[in-house]
């Protein structure tokens, strides 16, 4: 059931991506920057980020009057931080995009499971940086956020009251819970890189940048925002009419969603959806048949350990194996299936014969190359 709803998926996405191809050509379709496009938004936080951090003061009775100033006071101050928060809720909906796109399109198998693996937890990083990242603007809403937080963490068997303490060192809101979320803002965004260095890996050539025309209308688009939207603050955080909840209002429900549902469900409902929501996500993947394919495969009888098909494979998935089989030649070409892309690129290279895709014969795949010449 689930595969033909994604087979169903895929062909609009198929289609959609034909229809832009043709209106704005194959090289400006924004659906192929579908990865590229939450890296455009991070550069943007990055840069934003680093002009924020020059006039923010992370303590209790500084931080509101700092972002106060950058606002107002301080020249394109609020453009810096309308870019901020808008390019952090562009990356999460483009993110969010990119999942559904490679999903439907079946880029998750075999040793791109490990970009989806890496994905989950980049998407976990990110929600943490949003988090911490409302508690620096130490309004009344932060105020609420630290509280509920604090009791969330709280609610976790064995190590939650740890961790809750860790947050805000002991039961007291301090200076040190500012420095704390600060740490968690900067600390983790800079985690989120090394994270992409993994989510990359084992992609070949991944398109990580989109054009100089996607770029702009994208930057653009945030600028507008942020100019028709200002990002304000709500009053200072004040300990004597701390509110109970979010208001509806002020829920930013990219980053912030968290809190509604503990309203909801309360802490232990919002813990079990969390752990059943990751475990569905990184199941996901298992619950869809894969279309008829398989890794490439050697014939040991023809094969000459040339190594070619091993030079040629962008992915890494061949390695010469010595030989002890009693044939005169002294290495075998021995492919590793999991990492196969099924590319094709190591039969093409394989003058002899000796490496084909079992779905794909060799033969077709060169009837295929004529055929494609002669049109
Ligand atoms: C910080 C957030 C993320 C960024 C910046 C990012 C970026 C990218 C980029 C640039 C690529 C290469 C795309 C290409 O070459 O066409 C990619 C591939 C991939 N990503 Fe992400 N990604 C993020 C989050 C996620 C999430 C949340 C998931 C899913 C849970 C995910 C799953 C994948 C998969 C499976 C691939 C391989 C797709 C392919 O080879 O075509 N990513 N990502
Ligand atoms: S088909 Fe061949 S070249 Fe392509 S990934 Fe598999 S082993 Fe490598
Ligand atoms: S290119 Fe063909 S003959 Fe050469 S090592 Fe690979 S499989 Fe063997």
């Amino acid at each position: 059931m689930l595969t033909n709803i994604v087979r169903g998926g895929q062909k609009v996405i198929l289609r959609l991506e034909d229809i832009l191809n043709k209106i704005f050509s194959s090289e400006q379709n924004i659906l192929y920057y579908h990865g590229a496009m939450p890296n455009f938004f991070m550069w943007m936080l990055f840069l934003s980020g680093l002009l924020l951090f020059a006039y923010y003061t992370p303590t209790l009775e500084a931080a509101y009057q700092s972002v106060e100033y950058i606002t107002k006071k301080l020249p394109y101050g609020d453009v810096i931080r309308g870019i901020h928060r808008y390019a952090a809720d562009a990356m999460y909906l483009t993110v969010v995009l990119h999942a559904i796109r490679v999903y439907f399109t079946d880029r998750y198998r075999e040793y791109r499971i490990i970009a989806w693996y890496s994905g989950i937890a980049l998407s976990l990083f990110m929600l943490v940086i949003g988090i911490s990242g409302y508690i620096l603007v130490w309004d009344q809403r932060s105020l609420t956020i630290v509280n509920k937080f604090a009791e969330f963490l709280a609610a976790l068997p064995f190590i939650g009251e740890t961790l809750s303490h860790g947050f805000i060192n002991g039961d007291i809101i301090s200076n040190y819970t500012m420095s704390m979320s600060f740490f968690l803002h900067t600390g983790t965004s800079f985690a989120l890189l090394i994270l992409l260095w993994v989510h990359y890996m084992r992609i070949s050539r991944p398109v990580v940048n989109v054009t100089w025309a996607i770029g702009s209308l994208l930057a653009g688009l945030v600028l507008v925002i942020a100019g028709a939207v200002p990002a304000l603050s709500g009053e200072e955080a004040n300990f004597n009419a701390m509110l109970p909840s979010i208001p509806i209002m002020d829920v930013d429900w990219f980053y912030l969603w968290l809190f509604p549902l503990i309203d909801l469900v309360g802490n232990y409902g919002a813990w079990a959806a969390l752990i059943v929501g990751l475990v569905v996500v990184t199941l996901l993947p298992n619950f869809v048949k894969s279309e008829d394919s398989e890794p490439a495969s050697v014939n040991k009888d023809s094969c000459v350990g040339c190594r070619l098909c091993s030079i040629d494979c962008p992915y890494e998935a061949i390695y010469m194996a010595p030989r002890n089989d009693g044939s005169k030649y002294k290495e075998l070409a021995v492919v590793i299936n999991d990492r196969c892309a099924e590319c094709g690129l190591c039969v093409g290279a394989c003058n002899f014969d000796a490496i084909e895709l079992p779905t794909y014969r060799s033969t077709q795949v060169m009837d295929d190359i004529r055929i494609a010449l002669q049109d």
